[in-house]
């Protein structure tokens, strides 16, 4: 199977968009966004990078009336989803669908960007700093960038990082028990992809394409058992963390979902734990205006 074919049939980012605590952090950065922009969203052109499901899009358009949207996503599949999920707001904002590569140019006119959002996906890019120089050409002079992640280095709560480590070793280990058919990646990872930079490090990335850092932020989300098994059936996740070999992605869903189980089952057992927090950083940065019309006091 080709990978354009097995990208489409796997495409299966919507449980984990509709958690409640992932979509309500979403919803707080966004809000803060909102709060640097001169007048608020309304108004403004929004570029939806690496878009998914449109959360980003979504947001926005519930607390203002941005005047269009630039949505773009490689995964034509996540574009549909995106579609339907914005069909309420299509009367008030102009939106517009991209089959695109975040590392690649935007097709977008450079320059009409006033907010890009680069949110919860530039982890999974081999080519983070091209991805930045690539968002910043489409914002207009004084916009602004928003990097979300909860993938970076520094993520996990001080005390937490064996419960993330021990999630991975049960789920390789169930897939031993059980016996299933299993094998890793044949091709090698392109060297970048799914490396996690820790949020100064992503703030040297932007200052260094010529942005200007507005506000960095952390927030902790306290993440239960759903959502870590909504998180084990999307496609980039489960590679990322198991590297299965294509036809074995299905295989390591199954795993990390059952091992999700264990951990929690172990957690219950012992003190009552229900859920485990996770930092969730964001960085905006500004392009900066033209020379000419900088301020000189
Ligand atoms: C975890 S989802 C997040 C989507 C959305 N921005 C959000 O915050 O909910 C990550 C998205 O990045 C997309 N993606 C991954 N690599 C990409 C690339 N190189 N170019 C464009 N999109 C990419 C995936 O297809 C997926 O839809």
């Amino acid at each position: 199977m080709d990978e354009a074919t097995l990208k489409k049939r796997v495409y299966k980012f919507d449980p984990f968009a509709a958690v409640p605590e992932y979509i309500k952090v979403n919803r707080d950065l966004v809000a803060v966004v909102n709060s640097h922009v001169p007048g608020g969203l309304t108004g403004k052109r929004i570029g939806d990078i690496a878009c998914g499901l449109g959360l980003m899009t979504k947001l926005a358009c519930e607390i203002a009336s941005p005047a269009s949207s630039a949505l773009m996503d490689r995964s034509d599949e996540a574009l549909e989803l995106a579609q339907q999920e914005l069909g309420p707001y299509s009367g008030k904002t102009g939106l517009e669908f991209h089959v695109a590569d975040a590392q690649e140019p935007l097709p977008v006119k450079p320059g009409t960007v006033d907010v890009g959002f680069l949110g919860n996906c530039i982890h999974n890019f081999a080519r983070k700093a091209e991805a930045i120089k690539y968002a910043k050409e489409a914002l207009a002079p004084g916009g602004l960038l928003a990097v979300v992640s909860t993938f970076f280095e520094g993520a996990y709560v001080p005390g937490t990082e064996i419960l993330w480590q021990r999630w991975i070793t049960r789920a390789r280990r169930i897939i031993q028990e059980k016996h299933w058919p299993f094998e890793g990646q044949k091709e090698r990872v392109q060297a970048g992809k799914d490396h996690w930079l820790s949020q100064q490090k992503y703030c040297d990335l932007m200052t260094e394409n010529g942005l200007v850092i507005v506000r960095t932020e952390l927030q902790t989300v306290e993440l239960k058992q759903n959502a870590l098994e909504a998180i084990a059936e999307f496609n980039d996740f489960a590679q990322g963390a198991l590297r299965p070999a294509p036809e074995y992605l299905q295989t390591a869903t199954a795993a990390l979902k059952l091992a999700a189980g264990e951990i929690f089952q172990g957690l219950k057992g012992v003190n009552a734990v229900t859920a485990i927090p996770r930092y969730w950083m964001m960085v905006i940065a500004q392009k900066p205006l033209q020379p000419q019309y900088a301020e000189t006091t």
